[in-house]
Order: structure tokens, then C-alpha cells, then sequence
């Protein structure tokens, strides 16, 4: 892409346009992918690939999980504190990071459905809790206990890092 933006703002790598501005802005002649890109107006700043930027926290592709792992996120993608939810083979997970550690957990609360990834994270080193966003109830991310209605538990999966990604066992 950043080929093409060149090739049209400059002109062909030998042709008569980028010749001349070469001549009149110095440019170098040097025409790689990797090239940074200087503007014939004398800027000198760099014009970077919007895709890199945007895709840096993606899912990373060239990383293998363990058996019975799926790649969910980027390492980087969540902030201390964060749960956001994905959606593995039809089923919504919430992934959630805290004191550092990673937990990935049923989505949907056993009570009435509520959205487990918009509710409250509450750590302690001692304690690791979720609290649903529509009635209160709250969890025990380390096992999934319900702490306010007993039988109510969820679900956890087992997490794993891999390289640059948060991997979890369906
Ligand atoms: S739906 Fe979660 S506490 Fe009611």
C-alpha cells in the first residue's frame, strides 16, 4: 500500500517526476518496502502503515497453542483491571486480567443472564472477584464460587500465554 501512495505521489522509481523531485528535494533513491517515506514538501516525518498500528494487539496468527487451546487475544490487549468478552466456538468467555494473571470465565451469570465481562473486577492478593453488572452477584474468579447464591457457579477455563497470546482450553 505504502508502494502504491509512493508510486503515485512521486511517480515510478525511474521515471521523470521522481528524477526531477529527486534532484530538487534530494531524495533517496532507495525504493524498498521498508523505506521510510519523506514528503517532496521537506517534511521529515515518516509516514508508517496504518495497519501495523492497528492490527499490533490483534489475535498474533503465527502462534501454535497447546492441544485443546484456542489463541483468544494479544498479551498486551488487556489492561490490569480489563475483562472483555470473545466469542470461542459459538460460546461468549469473558477474559479478564488481574494482579497480572489472566482468568477466563463463563460470560453470561447463571442468575439472569447478565454479561459477566461488564461487570466489576474486585482484587485483592488475597482474592480475585467479579461482580455482574445487573443484580450484584459475585464470584470467585479463581474457581468460579458464586458468592452470594450457593449451586450458582461458573464456569472457568484454563488459561495459558504463548508467545504473544492469551490462549484458553474449551
Ligand atoms: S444477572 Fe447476574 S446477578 Fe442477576
Amino acid at each position: 500500500m505504502l508502494d502504491i501512495i509512493k508510486t503515485i505521489v512521486l511517480g515510478r522509481p525511474k521515471g521523470i517526476r521522481r528524477t526531477i523531485l529527486s534532484k530538487l528535494f534530494s531524495e533517496s533513491e532507495d525504493t524498498s518496502p521498508n523505506a521510510s517515506f519523506s514528503s517532496p514538501m521537506g517534511s521529515s516525518e515518516d509516514v508508517e502503515s496504518p495497519s501495523v498500528a492497528t492490527n499490533s494487539l490483534e489475535p498474533p496468527k503465527d502462534v501454535t497453542p497447546p492441544e485443546g487451546f484456542e489463541v483468544v487475544l494479544h498479551k498486551d490487549a488487556l489492561e490490569e483491571g480489563q475483562i472483555v468478552e470473545v466469542i470461542i466456538a459459538g460460546t461468549a468467555i469473558a477474559v479478564a486480567k488481574a494482579n497480572g494473571e489472566i482468568y477466563a470465565f463463563e460470560n453470561t451469570c447463571p442468575h439472569a443472564g447478565g454479561p459477566l465481562s461488564e461487570g466489576a473486577l474486585d482484587c485483592s492478593e488475597e482474592h480475585v472477584h467479579v461482580r455482574c453488572p445487573y443484580h450484584g452477584w459475585d464470584f470467585d474468579l479463581k474457581n468460579g464460587a458464586c458468592l452470594t447464591s450457593p449451586d450458582s457457579d461458573v464456569g472457568c477455563y484454563e488459561t495459558h500465554l504463548e508467545g504473544n497470546a492469551i490462549c484458553v482450553k474449551i
